[in-house]
């Protein structure tokens, strides 16, 4: 795999000089789960072939699978190096510290990190508003729940997540203001069995539809067992449990990877923080199922639309959290600071966040 560009040491003086071949970019992608999963890896490996098939031999992609949120993550990204890669895209957000680390060793290769928040010169930040997605299945949530009770399968206590299950509670509770939720953490990104048992915990509970922030579609399959409904998360999952699909909040990376790599190749890699949503074209509900009535589907539109032309923002108060305190005033617009913040639970909401 290695590959060895520099001249050999002892060329020909009379050689003639050659016009040097365009050096390939080499791209390495680095995954907290297989690329198999159906969710958050598979969605960054079709942008990893999206930029393949776009820039052709101007960039070699390659990736690693299934990479633990550990020092195992500075070893592959060492290695990535070491191998040639000048831009590395690190995929989940518990690779931060490592990032970090591994970077202010290697200043002459770029890293993406995905759901971080601290940059350096050569770490730029990225991520999508998964929460927007999360609003959108909320809206058919609140349309479709009998038992007036949501649940969400959650993964790792970060502020992303926590403003996601927030979202969903929020589009939900924008049908029906009674609604209530539960969520169930599992502490992994992907862990199928434990999806599926806090998916049954849930349902065992009152639950009827639910959501996750987790890697796998355990959690809709687990509903189609139980005669629940569920959604798909990143990827489109509507092929894993047909019957208790209502929709899959699909991200989309090849936009944004597609940027990166055009302004890499024109020697201006975008160092910064990068965060698109339905606007951009990075998050949608799509394939909402067949048997959500049509004034649901005209309320998902309406907030599309919205979110779209930025007429709408999810986060506008009144918003208060489950204690009763008011955390936005009536029209008040959450900013980026406050979202990224996110630390609680919004009324409705069963539990506290934990930590
Ligand atoms: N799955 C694995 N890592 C992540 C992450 O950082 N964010 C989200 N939303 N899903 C993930």
């Amino acid at each position: 795999q290695k590959e060895e560009t520099a001249a050999p040491a002892a060329a020909p003086a009379e050689a003639p000089a050659a016009a040097p071949a365009p050096d390939k970019l080499k791209i390495g992608f680095m995954y907290v789960s297989p690329i198999g999963d159906g969710g958050w890896t598979f969605q960054h490996d079709l942008g990893r072939k999206a930029i393949q098939d776009k820039f052709g031999d101007r960039i070699e992609t390659s990736f690693v699978e299934s990479v633990p949120e550990s020092a195992d993550s500075e070893r592959v990204m060492r290695d990535m190096a070491a191998q040639g890669n000048k831009l590395i895209f690190a995929t989940s957000f518990g690779y931060q510290e490592f990032v970090q680390k591994v970077a202010a060793d290697l200043p002459d290769v770029k890293f993406e990190h995905a759901t971080g928040y601290k940059q350096r010169e050569n770490v730029a930040t990225y991520d999508t508003k998964t929460f927007e997605g999360a609003y959108l299945a909320g809206i058919v949530a609140g349309g479709m729940t009998q038992t007036k009770t949501v649940g969400v399968v959650a993964s790792v206590p970060i502020p992303e997540v926590v403003r996601n299950i927030n979202s969903f509670v929020l589009g939900a509770q924008s049908v029906d203001p009674s609604i209530r939720a539960k969520v169930v953490w599992v502490n992994e990104w992907f862990s199928p069995p434990k999806e599926s048992e806090a998916a049954a915990s849930l349902i065992n509970g009152g639950v009827d539809v639910l959501y996750q922030n987790t890697n796998s579609p355990a959690v809709l399959k687990t509903a189609e067992e139980r005669g629940a409904r569920a959604f798909g998360k990143d990827g489109d999952m509507s092929s894993f449990a047909p019957k208790a699909h209502l929709g899959s909040a699909v991200v989309n990376w090849a936009p944004y990877y597609t940027k990166v790599v055009e302004d890499t190749l024109a020697g201006n890699w975008p160092q910064g923080n990068y965060w698109w949503g339905v606007k951009e074209g990075a998050i949608d509900l799509l394939k909402i199922a067949d048997d959500v009535p049509q004034e649901i589907l005209d309320r998902v539109a309406k907030a599309r639309a919205g979110l779209k032309d930025g007429s709408f923002a999810v986060w506008t108060g009144p918003i208060k959290d489950n204690t009763g305190k008011e955390l936005l005033a009536e029209g008040q617009v959450a900013d980026d600071q406050f979202l990224t913040g996110i630390n609680f639970f919004v009324a409705g909401v069963e539990g506290k966040v934990p930590g």
